[in-house]
């Protein structure tokens, strides 16, 4: 089966009956935001890797574009148990990131370093991706330009060189994820030592450390906010499994906390996901890691509770559409705050189409549970938003048809199937 193309679901809706609760188990995916940097950082080294489970979904297929525009050959292996992704990067690559690719999903961005150490140089288009507001890539370009890259911004691309780069101190103004990642797979290639300050210490961030320690990086302190890397003169292929998706994980929890139930997220990392579990639990969820993954149970109502975003370890920005759909049917008023990206709130206009009792106000929103929510027609404006609006029609009297399903598709596999799985009423039509 090939992966989803980019017009696949775009006309499709992803249709919900409420009022069925969870109960059984479901399996986890591998992490679209590790997977996405796993596959480019493949372009700092000539061989093959395969890499296992990876999602199927859009955004993944993308980036096999972009890698095949580079030079490079993708495929699915099915022989095996579970499909794996082989990606086959040839001795000379081409460095361009092309406008029809990266405009359609941000995480191209993460190119641009590995890009500079294989080849000196990189033509990258200026990205676009999730419709939440400003994106910046300052931090990127600042972090790069220590190391020696040089940068100039022409009809939409950014032209990077840096025919040598050079191990440099760099501290980061803010954990940002991307820029962490950028400069970590330039800084393996460069001459002498490189020191991240604040880096990012999700565990996307340490699965790529790992893939780039295995292809023969050295790089010390994963996981932490100080990262240091000697760099090295040569780098190979390797093979690499990626790590559960914390996000897939969350969606499903909510969705429990919703419809009520009691599920086994299989696969799931309790390790990767304390603070969110902690905050199901004050909620009145019972919750615990086992040996499958995650257990979770949830009888009745639950309690509203304040939420706000932070870098990890703290509550991941992208948990928050599924904890505002949550806090749209719990007892009592729930305060949300959004910290790292300025316009998410977009979805809140359609949960209000269901009936939900939500204002915001700049970067807070006010949520105040109701008992039920009603089945409307509601558009997802972007992955997690869009998946947020599926888990509060679970809840909701009646049908709830959320239109622009594609969105959904970049994130996640066969989100409907799944659920259908738990004993929800769920189709992509
Ligand atoms: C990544 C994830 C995204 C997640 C986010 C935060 C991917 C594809 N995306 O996004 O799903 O929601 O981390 O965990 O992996 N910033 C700047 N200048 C920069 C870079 C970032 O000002 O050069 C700001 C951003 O506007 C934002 C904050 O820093 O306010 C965090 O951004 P960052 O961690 O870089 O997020 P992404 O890597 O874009």
């Amino acid at each position: 089966m090939p992966a989803p193309t980019t017009t696949e679901s775009t006309e499709l809706n992803l249709v919900v009956n409420g009022g069925r609760p969870l109960e059984g188990t479901i399996r986890v995916g591998g992490a679209k935001n590790s997977a996405l940097k796993l596959m480019a950082a493949t372009l700092l080294a000539e061989g093959t890797y395969r890499l296992a489970n990876v999602p199927r979904i859009t955004d993944v297929a993308l980036m096999s574009d972009l890698l095949r525009a580079t030079g490079s050959e993708v495929r699915w292996d099915e022989s095996g148990a579970r499909p794996v992704l082989v990606v086959d990067v040839p001795a000379v690559i081409e460095p361009v990131a092309p406008y029809e690719l990266v405009e359609q999903f941000r995480a191209s961005i993460v190119v641009l370093g590995p890009m500079l150490a294989r080849c000196g140089e990189a033509r990258v288009a200026l990205p676009g991706g999730d419709d939440f507001g400003p994106r910046p890539i300052d931090m990127h370009v600042r972090g790069l330009a220590e190391l020696g890259a040089e940068f100039e911004t022409r009809h939409g691309y950014i032209h990077a060189s840096a025919p040598n780069l050079l191990g440099a101190r760099v501290l980061l103004e803010f954990p940002s994820v991307g820029a962490t990642e950028n400069l970590l797979m330039a800084a393996v290639r460069a001459k002498g030592v490189t020191v991240i300050d604040n880096a990012a210490r999700e565990p996307e961030i340490a699965d790529l450390c790992e893939l780039l320690n295995k292809m023969g990086s050295r790089i010390e302190g994963s996981g932490s906010s100080t990262l240091t890397i000697e760099g090295v003169e040569e780098l190979h292929s390797a093979d690499h499994t990626v790590i559960a998706d914390r996000i897939e994980a969350a969606t499903y929890l909510a969705a429990l906390g919703i419809a009520g139930g009691e599920i086994t997220v299989e696969g799931a990392r309790h390790d990767h996901m304390v603070m969110l579990c902690q905050k199901f639990g004050e909620m009145g969820m019972r919750i615990s890691p086992d040996a499958d993954g995650i257990w979770a149970f949830s009888g009745r109502r639950l309690r509203s509770s304040d939420c706000s975003t932070l870098p990890y370890p703290g509550l991941a920005t992208d948990f928050k559409p599924f904890l505002v759909a949550l806090l749209a049917t719990t007892e009592g008023v729930g305060i949300v705050t959004e910290n790292l990206f300025s316009g998410r709130f977009r979805y809140v206009d359609e949960l209000r189409r269901m009936g939900a009792d939500i204002r915001t106000d700049s970067h807070h929103a006010v949520v105040r549970g109701v008992e039920r929510l009603s089945g409307a027609p509601v558009r997802a404006h972007d992955i997690r938003a869009g998946a947020a609006l599926v888990i509060a029609g679970l809840a909701a009297d009646g049908q709830t048809t959320v239109s622009e399903a594609h969105h959904v598709a970049r994130g996640y596999d066969d989100i409907a199937g799944k659920l259908r799985g738990l004993g929800a009423d769920v189709v992509l039509a």
